[in-house]
């Protein structure tokens, strides 16, 4: 299958900024083509301007448009929140739910991420469905129990649905801290995470798993070469087009 390698550019950017990002990007990208899939998901006042861009430059052909959070509701008095049939007009083709950081500074709950992601499904958009331990968690044992409750709450909500999901395993822990799970660590969580997915459907195979976590050009193939990572949600090396070009090449051999 081919691999995934995600940018979540967070609350970063500006209209100056991404486009400098995305020249960088094409160039390249045309020197050297992407061989995975590869997606920027941008703050929601930059997805019209980065999908544009995209469709402005054929070296950019490649690159799919994500936002990072969805309402859970279609349309009305919802203040603030953005539809999953706004991010698809804008050229969405995924949107992150159940970031960390949602979980922890928006209170985001396991049920609100599951309907979430249905309200994704709904609308023809991939969610990139995140889970992942705390350090507490972590180190008291819990890492297994706390990321299997996380998706279980997903596939309960979602159904046969599932298999059109993209899944990141993101150890609270490790984003933006510079610590990195180690493969073999990452490995030993994306394989609990494929066989919760393969007893909760037939069609487990099309489910890309993504590693998340202080992922950059450095550390990014050996992450790659484990047999259940299918690619990478990248925050911070995703602002660096050199960081991110060189994480693409690691995702396209
Ligand atoms: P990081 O962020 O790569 O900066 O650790 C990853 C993420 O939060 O998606």
């Amino acid at each position: 299958m081919k691999k995934l390698i995600a940018g979540n550019w967070k609350l970063n950017g500006s209209l100056a900024a991404n486009e400098a990002l995305l020249t960088e990007l094409a160039q390249g990208l045309q020197a050297s083509p992407a061989a995975c899939d590869v997606v920027v998901c941008t703050p929601a006042p930059y997805l019209a301007q980065v999908h544009a861009l995209k469709s402005a430059q054929s070296a950019l052909a490649v690159l799919e448009v994500g936002g990072q959070d969805v309402s859970t509701q279609a349309s009305g008095a919802y203040t603030g929140e953005i539809s999953a049939a706004m991010l698809k007009e804008l050229g969405c083709r995924y949107v992150i739910v159940g970031h960390s950081e949602r979980r922890q500074y928006h209170g985001e709950t396991d049920a609100l991420v599951a309907d979430k992601a249905k309200a994704a499904l709904a609308a023809g958009i991939t969610p990139i469905v995140c889970v992942g331990e705390t350090l507490a968690e972590r180190e008291a044992g819990r890492t297994e129990e706390v990321v299997k409750r996380q998706l279980a709450a997903v596939i309960h909500a979602n159904g046969h649905c599932i298999s059109e999901i993209v899944v990141a395993y993101e150890p609270v822990w490790a984003i933006g801290t510079g610590k990195t799970a180690s493969p073999e660590e990452a490995q030993a969580v994306h394989a609990v995470l494929r066989a919760q997915l393969k007893a909760a459907t037939d069609q487990s195979a099309r489910i890309k798993l993504l590693y998340g976590g202080s992922m950059n050009a450095a550390n990014a193939a050996s992450l790659l070469a484990q047999s259940d990572i299918d690619g990478g949600l990248i925050g911070g090396a995703a602002l660096k087009a050199a960081d991110f070009l060189k994480i693409i090449a690691a995702a396209s051999v």
